[in-house]
């Protein structure tokens, strides 16, 4: 189980206000008590922050915001001490526009321009972007330059932010300054790398119109290019020449699934992230063919599924399922529409959350965890406007909140600003909402029926029973319930109106309160069939 520490929000050291290595080292026994295996970190590089750090102007450095080099040299050895591994957040698609090869570029250094794509504007006198493409945060994929003389010059593509132009993967100046950064944080005793938009390093040759193909669900001239590939087979050999070994996780959204394996050939990455889990609605039918679709694809590439069940570009799990549930699935575009105008049971949300990780740490594979999950906490949907961080709620035009409801500072403690993120009060870099404190660390920790318990306990009995347990086989179950036998161990979830028996036995962890013999409604145990 991994981790996801979103830095910027996980603990402040430094009282001001902004989650930081100082706090996160301080919080690694919460961690490791917690039961994770490994962490990943969002980035820590120098940025303008634009895009909560996706925006990179140095990738070997951390930003002073977060602390310095050596704090994330001592991070990673305290991590290692506790014996939780690290892996960091590779951003190889884009840098930031305040990364000195971009300001060489806009400069008119040819070299420095040749590393991104700058190309002339359509159009009579080039006001026309060069293609079609879109920015997946709103708005045209190209932003127009003036040239040193101040004449308008020509487009720069950034498939997201203006302010993260993307790099040529062509280049080979690209590839070998990546190949070395890995190497520098490698040889800082760093475990791997989840790699940023791992599918969208190349476009295609001549970056050809997209025609109104949508990047989502058909192919599209800007993403998952044969090509990509090359590189990934540089990455792996330099990973395997370490001890040990360094490993990799993709996010990489591929638009027919058949797609995404190629990624995890043997001599490419370690993992891809397993993303429907994010999406599904919560229901029997479609929760079964998430883990059928995943486990073949693990079937046919030999690595893990890497489950991802929550990250900061979606919406929380808890807010998610305390509001009706679709029929199979939902983008996280509907899902924020949703907010403010639908109602949210988050009691009823906290419930199937519950019974979802209960599901998901019984899968075969690794799973992935972002931060405050284990606290139950909920997307924070009333955000003032004037608040909101996230790019994507300007570029809409304020039509979409963004992704901030999910980034929203842990609560540690139950008294004071901040609820104990930091350690005077202080009011956090996003606003905590009312509330916020009850879901606090240290009321959770003493309170047996609480989530963060029944992470614990999850997290303890995988290592114990599901680790070596074997392959998942479905079994026998009424409508509207998923069992499944890994070993001895099963695992039954109920998605139904009303209670269902369960077979006699013993229950190993529960998700809820299970009376003897009966299963509710929005709730999932672990069983041993036959003990008393
Ligand atoms: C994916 C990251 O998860 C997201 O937060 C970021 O905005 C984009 N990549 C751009 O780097």
């Amino acid at each position: 189980m991994i981790y996801q520490v979103f830095l910027r929000s996980f603990a402040d050291g430094d009282g001001d206000g902004t989650g930081d290595l100082a706090g996160l080292r301080s919080r690694l026994p919460h961690l490791a008590a917690l039961g994770v295996d490994a962490l990943w970190v969002n980035p820590w590089y120098p940025s303008p922050q634009v895009d909560v750090g996706y925006d990179v102007a140095d990738y070997r450095d951390v930003d002073p915001v977060f602390g310095t080099l050596a704090d994330a040299e001592a991070l990673v050895v305290e991590a290692h001490a506790l014996g939780l591994r690290v892996l960091l957040d590779i951003v190889p698609n884009h840098t930031s526009d305040a990364h000195p090869w971009f300001a060489a570029a806009l400069a008119g250094d040819a070299a420095a321009r040749a590393r991104y794509l700058f190309r002339p504007g359509r159009g009579e006198h080039g006001e026309l972007p060069p293609n079609d493409w879109e920015s997946c945060f709103r708005g045209p994929a190209w932003t127009r330059t003036t040239d040193p003389d101040g004449r308008p010059g020509e487009w720069y593509l950034h498939m997201f932010a203006p302010e993260q132009p993307d790099l040529d993967w062509r280049s080979p100046e690209v590839r070998a300054e990546f190949l070395d950064v890995l190497r520098f944080w490698f040889d800082r005793g760093v475990d791997g790398f989840r790699i940023d938009v791992a599918h969208g390093l190349v476009k295609a040759e001549g970056l050809p119109d997209a025609d109104g193909r949508d990047r989502r669900s058909e192919e599209h001239p800007g993403w998952d290019q044969d090509e990509v590939h090359e590189i990934y087979r540089d990455w792996r050999r330099l990973a395997d020449g370490y001890d040990p070994p360094r490993v990799f996780v993709a996010e990489a959204w591929v638009a027919r699934p058949e797609r995404l394996p190629l990624y995890l050939r043997a001599d490419e990455l370690h993992t891809a992230f397993e993303f429907e889990p994010l999406h599904v609605t919560f229901r029997a039918g479609p929760w079964r063919s998430v883990v059928d679709e995943g486990l073949a694809k693990a079937a046919v590439t030999g690595a893990p599924s890497a489950w991802a069940l929550t990250n900061h570009d979606v919406v929380r799990q808890v807010t998610r399922y305390g509001r009706a549930q679709p029929e199979r699935r939902a983008s996280n575009e509907e899902q924020r529409a949703r907010f403010g105008v639908d109602p949210v049971d988050l009691a009823l949300g906290r419930r199937r959350a519950r019974a979802a990780v209960t599901l998901t740490m019984a899968l075969p594979g690794a799973a992935y965890v972002y931060f405050g999950e284990e606290l139950g906490l909920h997307e924070v949907e009333d955000i003032p406007d004037d608040r909101r961080r996230d790019p994507i709620h300007a570029r809409s035009g304020g039509t979409d909140p963004g992704r901030d409801g999910s980034r929203v500072p842990l609560p540690w403690s139950g008294t004071g600003l901040g609820a104990g993120f930091s350690p005077v009060a202080v009011e956090p870099w996003l606003p905590q909402p009312a509330g916020w404190a009850e879901l606090a660390v240290e009321g959770q920790e003493t309170d047996p029926g609480s989530t963060l318990w029944l992470y614990r306990t999850l997290l303890a009995a995988r290592r114990a029973v599901m680790t070596a347990a074997g392959p998942l086989v479905w079994l026998d179950a009424p409508a509207d319930v998923l069992a499944f036998a890994r070993g001895p161990v099963q695992c039954w979830v109920s998605f139904a109106a009303a209670p269902v028996p369960l077979p006699p036995g013993r229950v190993l962890v529960a998700s809820g309160a299970h009376p003897d013999g009966l299963l509710p409604p929005d709730t999932a145990v672990w069983l041993l069939p036959g003990e008393a």
